[in-house]
C-alpha cells in the first residue's frame, strides 16, 4: 500500500486551472446536486484534476477544487487522500498497478515486483523517460488469473516474469500489446483448455433422445398440427348444425305468423278470460255496526242498529235513509 503523502514541493506545480473543456464539464457534474450540496461533487472533480494534471493530483489542484466547491481545502485533502485511485505523486506514462495480495502472491507476484524494480525502479518513481511507473495495490478483482497488473485503464492477467518484462518493454517502446490474459486462455477457463462439458453430444442434442431426438420432435409436431387440424373441422361441423337448426326454427316461427288475424283471439282477450273477475267490495256487517268505534261517531252519522230503528218508529222519527 502507498503512503498517502502529497508530493514534495520541487515536483508540486505552482497552479492549476482547469481548462476549458473542463470547466464546462465540471459546470454540469455541479449542476446535478441541489443548491448548497455542490460538495458532493468532490469526487468527480478530483478525477478530472487527475486525468488533466498527468495522472497524478497536485495541491495547487486540491485547492482549486475546494474554491470551486465552496469547501475547506483540507475536506478535499482528506478525501484526496483516502482514496487511492487519486494519486498524490507523479506517475508515468504507463501506470503499472501490480497486485500483490494473496492470491497473486501464491501464483508469482512477487517474482513481478522484481521485474518492476528491474525494469522500471523503486515503487513510486518515474522513469527518467517519463514512460513508466509502478506501484503495488491490493487486489483488483481479477484472482482467477492471477497473478495481474492494471495499468492505466487495462488489466493484464496470466502474468510471468517473462511475458511481463516483454510487456513492459513493449509499452515502453510504443509497440502494441493485448490487454487481457497474456497466455493461450481468452477468459478465465482453466489453464490448457477446458476439462469438463467436452462431450459433443452435449450440444448436438442427440444426449436427450438416444440419437432420434429429431425424429421424434418431427413426429410430435406432425401429431400437434393434425390435432389442431382435427379440432378446427370438428368446430366447424358442429358451428355449421347449429345454424341449420336456427334456420329450420326460423321458419316454423314465420308459418305462425302468416296465420290470419281475425282466427286468432286478441291476447288480451285471453288474459282476461283467464283472469278471475274482481269481486265485490266487502259488505260491512251488522255487527260491525255495534262497535265501540261507532258510537264515537256524531248522531247523524252513526248507522241504526234494530233497537235504535224501532225506538224511532215508536217516536215518530223519520228512519234514516
Ligand atoms: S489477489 Fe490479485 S487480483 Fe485478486
Amino acid at each position: 500500500m502507498s503512503v498517502r503523502r502529497l508530493a514534495p514541493d520541487h515536483v508540486q506545480p505552482a497552479s492549476f486551472a482547469f481548462d476549458a473543456a473542463n470547466e464546462n464539464w465540471i459546470a454540469q457534474q455541479i449542476a446535478k446536486y441541489p443548491e448548497g450540496r455542490q460538495a458532493s461533487a468532490v469526487i468527480p472533480l478530483l478525477w478530472k484534476a487527475q486525468e488533466q494534471h498527468h495522472g497524478w493530483v497536485p495541491r495547487a489542484a486540491i485547492e482549486e477544487v475546494a474554491r470551486k466547491l465552496g469547501m475547506a481545502p483540507m475536506r478535499v485533502m482528506e478525501v484526496a487522500t483516502f482514496y487511492t485511485m487519486f494519486n498524490l505523486q507523479p506517475v508515468g506514462e504507463h501506470f503499472v498497478q501490480l497486485c500483490g495480495t494473496t492470491p497473486c502472491a501464491l501464483r508469482g507476484a512477487e517474482a513481478l515486483k522484481k521485474v518492476c524494480q528491474d525494469v522500471i525502479g523503486p515503487q513510486s518513481t518515474v522513469t527518467a523517460d517519463g514512460k513508466l511507473s509502478w506501484l503495488e495495490v491490493e487486489c483488483l478483482g481479477a484472482c482467477c488469473n492471477a497473478p495481474m497488473a492494471q495499468i492505466n485503464f487495462d488489466y493484464y492477467e496470466d502474468l510471468t516474469p517473462e511475458n511481463f518484462k516483454a510487456l513492459l518493454e513493449d509499452l515502453r517502446h510504443g509497440r502494441p500489446v493485448k490487454p487481457g490474459p497474456q497466455n493461450a486462455r481468452t477468459g478465465s477457463e482453466p489453464e490448457g483448455g477446458g476439462e469438463t462439458l467436452k462431450d459433443q453430444a452435449l450440444y448436438d442434442g442427440s444426449a436427450i433422445g438416444a440419437g432420434d431426438w429429431q425424429k421424434r420432435v418431427t413426429n410430435q409436431r406432425k401429431a400437434a398440427a393434425e390435432a389442431a387440424a382435427a379440432k378446427a373441422a370438428a368446430e366447424a361441423e358442429a358451428k355449421k348444425a347449429a345454424t341449420i337448426a336456427t334456420d329450420a326454427k326460423g321458419a316454423d316461427v314465420a308459418k305462425v305468423d302468416a296465420t290470419p288475424a281475425a282466427a286468432t283471439k286478441p291476447a288480451t282477450d285471453t288474459a282476461a278470460a283467464g283472469r278471475p273477475k274482481p269481486s265485490a267490495p266487502a259488505q260491512p256487517t251488522g255487527a260491525a255496526h255495534d262497535t265501540p268505534a261507532a258510537e264515537g261517531q256524531p248522531e247523524s252519522t252513526k248507522a241504526k242498529t234494530p233497537r235504535s230503528r224501532a225506538k224511532s218508529a215508536k217516536s215518530g222519527d223519520k228512519p234514516a235513509e
